[in-house]
């Protein structure tokens, strides 16, 4: 069955059922556009919190993403496309390393990436985005009146964030990177200038400080998407840091400007393993156990403070 085929299926069922779709920029251009929302983490998290009214959400995006969506609407059916979709980046911080931390410096806040997993999250002070991150972090480290404060896992979100503030962050662990945005060297930037000289560039704060300091941008999808729709109209060629989802939407939405991607393949495996056939078998079947993501209760109770605290922050 084609795209297109699968697209208008799937738009039909959806009238027919009480479901809202949500997708992350990084979805496939065929699931992006059969949404009901898209948006960067922040975005989704606040849409669950605010908008959605239905009894099931469909979430394309990573476990993290529709854990906070769960977490956030207990009482709502969270699905996942593909459960098996996860992140990389969120598996190198744990509960037991934050603890060890904990223990070390006991009078830091403790901050966490929206990148990491629901028992993470409960065991921590505030959550945040790479769109927040700085606020976050300053926020935070007045109200407990330090300038220091405990950061995982993304290792060069921390960095943006002392690079953008003067706040310093002790990382959990070190070197914890998400595998797709710190493969971008600044070879590639270099390059890629070379071959559109007149381009701007723009990254993710996952990528490392080489790379975001070569940048002339450096934010959350949503801001990438936000900076190229503001855009001077004598800006018209835009090489894109982040993966090629994003790249997709915004050569869909601003047909006048060029895009292009910062290297030769950036994709993000985990987003990619949803599609469009698994979202069609979903809306036939919405009580399907095997799809739904529900984070235990006493460790969703937990984890709701610090992404709430988020919320209220930002
Ligand atoms: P955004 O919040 O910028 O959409 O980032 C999510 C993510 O996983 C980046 O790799
Ligand atoms: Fe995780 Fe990186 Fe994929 Fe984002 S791009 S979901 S941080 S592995």
């Amino acid at each position: 069955m084609s795209v297109k085929q699968l697209q208008e299926e799937i738009l039909k069922l959806k009238k027919k059922n009480d479901v809202t779709i949500l997708a992350h920029y990084y979805q496939s251009i065929g699931i992006q556009d059969i949404a009901d929302y898209l948006g960067d983490s922040l975005g989704l998290s606040r849409i669950v919190n605010e908008k959605v009214t239905s009894e099931y959400v469909i979430f394309a995006g990573v476990l993290f993403m529709a854990e906070t969506a769960s977490i956030l609407n207990q009482e709502k059916h969270i699905l996942m496309p593909n459960k098996n979709a996860g992140c990389s980046l969120a598996d190198y911080l744990t509960p037991d390393l934050i603890y060890k931390f904990r223990k070390m410096h006991p009078e830091l806040p403790v901050v966490t990436y929206v990148n990491s997993t629901a028992a993470v999250k409960a065991v921590s002070d505030i959550s945040c985005t790479s769109s927040n991150a700085v606020n976050i972090v300053q926020k935070i480290s007045h109200e407990f009146n330090v300038n220091k404060v405990l950061f995982g896992p993304d290792s060069n979100l921390a960095d943006f964030v002392e690079q953008k503030s003067n706040i310093k962050t002790i990382k959990m662990p070190e070197n914890g990177h998400c595998a797709v945005h710190s493969q971008i060297t600044p070879k590639d930037v270099f390059e890629s200038r070379k071959k559109y000289s007149d381009a701007l560039v723009l990254v993710h704060p996952e990528c490392i400080r080489k790379v975001r300091d070569l940048a002339d941008f450096a934010g959350s999808t949503a801001q990438m998407y936000n900076r190229v729709k503001n855009s001077r109209s004598d800006e018209k060629k835009f090489i894109i840091g982040t993966e090629c989802g994003m790249l997709e939407r915004m050569a869909k939405d601003f047909p006048e400007k060029e895009f292009y991607l910062l290297k030769d393949e950036i994709t993000c495996f985990d987003m990619k393993k949803n599609n469009l056939s698994q979202i069609k078998y979903l809306l036939n079947n919405l009580d399907d156990k095997d799809f739904e993501v529900r984070v235990p209760p006493k460790i969703a109770e937990q984890a709701l403070k610090p992404i709430n605290k988020m919320l209220e922050f930002s």
